[in-house]
């Protein structure tokens, strides 16, 4: 049989644009729980911002500091462009590359002119903006998650999560500037586990570090202590707290009393459990 040559490459052409998309289609694994677009700075299309913008995200994904931290920048003056990327403590190499290369996509697509964008997933954020970010620090613009189940004694689950993060803080601030990174967990109320993480940007100093993870707890608490699980995420540290097992290891295990069974979990790494059935986030600005 012989096929016309409109109709071979109308079908080529029908199943390379299948196999673009699917090839380029970000994995829903890392869609974002969260982003924001500043939309008081646009960009115009064609504009040297958005050259900048394309050549700084094309190179963000191969300037891995090491430990999951990437830094771009490019153009000069006004339209310089700066991105960075910072992938959770725990995550293996292969799983961050795709969660920033994937966010990369997902971030252009939601802000498609603006200036400056962040996203955050489980694995990962990546930020970008027209300002400096290294060595930044705004205290603002915290985006909050909760879990809306509430635990069953709100002063109890606090008064063990706070010293958690106490202890996480201080850890995460003391890292390197490759990695500021903590996890663990305490004893929660009834039997509970609670299970926590806390990060920050390592071009932060210890001190800024703190700061950021103290105002990111204090912020957070004033309004939804007593909640299952929550999260705040600040443009450069972030911490989140389970009473699941979400991440992988323990880089910061923290064992159970004396009187509960021996914690032969809490460092040989079990598996990463699934989400509290039936419960949902809600995402506050
Ligand atoms: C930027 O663009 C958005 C829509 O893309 C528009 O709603 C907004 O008003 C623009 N902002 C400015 C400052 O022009
Ligand atoms: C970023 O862009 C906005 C809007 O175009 C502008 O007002 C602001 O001055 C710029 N900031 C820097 C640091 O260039
Ligand atoms: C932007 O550039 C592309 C390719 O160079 C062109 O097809 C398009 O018309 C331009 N868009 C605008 C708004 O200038
Ligand atoms: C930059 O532009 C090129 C050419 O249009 C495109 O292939 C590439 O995917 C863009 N990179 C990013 C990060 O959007
Ligand atoms: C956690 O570890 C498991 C088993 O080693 C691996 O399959 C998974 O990708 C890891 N998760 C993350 C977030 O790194
Ligand atoms: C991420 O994208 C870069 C280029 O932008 C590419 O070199 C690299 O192989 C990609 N990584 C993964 C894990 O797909
Ligand atoms: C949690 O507690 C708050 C305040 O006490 C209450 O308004 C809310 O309905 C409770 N949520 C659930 C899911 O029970
Ligand atoms: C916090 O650290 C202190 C001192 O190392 C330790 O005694 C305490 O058990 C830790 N508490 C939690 C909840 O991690
Ligand atoms: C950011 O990137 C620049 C240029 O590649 C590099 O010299 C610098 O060390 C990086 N900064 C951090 C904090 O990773």
């Amino acid at each position: 049989m012989i096929i016309p040559v409109r109709t071979f490459l109308l079908l080529f052409t029908v199943s390379f644009i299948y196999l673009n998309n699917t090839i380029t289609r970000a994995d829903q694994q890392f869609d974002f729980i969260t982003y924001r677009c500043n939309y008081d700075a646009n960009y115009t299309r064609n504009s040297t911002y958005q050259r900048n913008l394309n050549t700084t995200l094309s190179a963000l994904p191969s300037t891995n500091s090491g430990l999951g931290f990437f830094n771009s920048s490019s153009g000069q003056g006004i339209d310089t462009v700066n991105s960075i990327a910072l992938c959770r403590g725990d995550v293996n190499l292969d799983m961050c590359e795709n969660c920033v290369n994937d966010s990369i996509v997902n971030l252009l697509q939601l802000c498609p002119n603006q200036k400056e964008a962040r996203g955050y997933n489980d694995y990962c954020m990546l930020r970008y903006s027209n300002k400096t970010l290294l060595g930044s620090n705004p205290s603002q613009d915290g985006l909050i998650l909760y879990n809306i189940q509430n635990v069953t004694n709100k002063d109890r689950f606090s008064e063990a999560l706070r010293p958690l993060l106490g202890n996480l803080t201080a850890a995460a601030a003391a890292g390197d500037s490759l990695r500021k990174f903590s996890s663990g967990n305490t004893r929660g109320p009834d039997f509970s586990t609670i299970y926590s993480l806390v990060q920050c940007t390592p071009d932060l100093s210890e001190l800024k570090c703190s700061e950021c993870l103290e105002n990111a707890v204090s912020m957070y608490a004033v309004e939804y202590s007593g909640k299952v699980g929550g999260r705040n995420l600040l443009p450069m540290c972030n911490f989140r707290y389970e009473i699941y097992r979400f991440f992988n290891g323990s880089t910061f295990a923290i064992t159970s009393p004396p009187s509960s069974p021996p914690p032969t979990n809490s460092r040989a790494s079990p598996p990463v459990s699934s989400p509290l059935p039936g419960t949902k986030y809600i995402c506050i600005y």
